[in-house]
């Protein structure tokens, strides 16, 4: 059995999507060790949540810290020593310094809730209400320099019902959410997704489809 792909995860608030993380590999579902939870937010219930699963854990408090590249430079150090195979933004508040993204091209990933290439950013279930639209999801992308913009490997839907507000869209969206993160990380985990020439491949053929979870 080929060795279980260390995984770091970054976190700015609650950390429903790391407890996902935590709890399918402790199923047995996940080959995957989570080596390092890292937050920008010393208070973030997701440390806590690391720590009880005897997590080592990073707080790199980014309050007052005016020079963005630097501080991204330092949080990226403390990960790297840790020397994850993959970096997974479960909820990360920040818009990350390209130059620190550059050396983890193609391992690193990002949970967005929205159907990228919609709404990128915040707000984006009242996004979705205030157009109208019909459906609603999350999706998974590589991190790129550009907002929630990188290839997208997969989403997965809700539909939008009448009555829905933003606060009940999020709820119903968010088991989806934990179902496509680990999803992803597991196909990762697998060897199965390749980033070649700043695409996606998954099963050895370049990916031309969003894949729904
Ligand atoms: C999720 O909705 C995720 O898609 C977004 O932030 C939220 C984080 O939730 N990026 P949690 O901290 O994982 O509970």
């Amino acid at each position: 059995m080929p060795a279980p792909l260390r995984v770091a995860v970054l976190v700015s608030g609650r950390g429903s999507n790391l407890q996902a993380l935590i709890a399918a590999q402790r199923s047995g579902a996940l080959p995957i060790d989570i080596v390092v939870v890292a937050s920008n937010k010393p208070a973030a219930e997701g440390l806590r949540h690391a720590q009880d699963a005897g997590i080592a854990t990073v707080a790199l408090d980014a309050t007052g810290r005016r020079d963005r590249a630097a501080y991204d430079a330092e949080l990226f150090a403390h990960i790297a020593a840790f020397t994850p195979d993959l970096i997974v933004l479960a909820g990360f508040m920040r818009v990350l310094d390209a130059a620190v993204l550059a050396p983890w091209t193609g391992r690193i990933i990002n949970i967005h809730p929205s159907l990228l290439p919609k709404y990128p950013g915040l707000h984006t279930h009242q996004r979705a209400l205030d157009a109208g639209d019909a459906l609603h999801g999350a999706s998974v992308h590589f991190v790129t320099a550009e907002l929630d913009g990188g290839p997208v490997l997969a989403c997965s839907e809700i539909t939008v019902e009448t009555g829905d507000d933003a606060d009940a869209l999020a709820a119903r969206l968010l088991p989806r959410e934990h179902a496509l993160l680990c999803r992803c990380v597991q196909w990762i985990a697998e060897g199965r997704v390749a980033w070649q020439d700043d695409r996606l491949q998954f099963d050895g053929a370049p990916l031309t489809d969003v894949l729904r979870v």
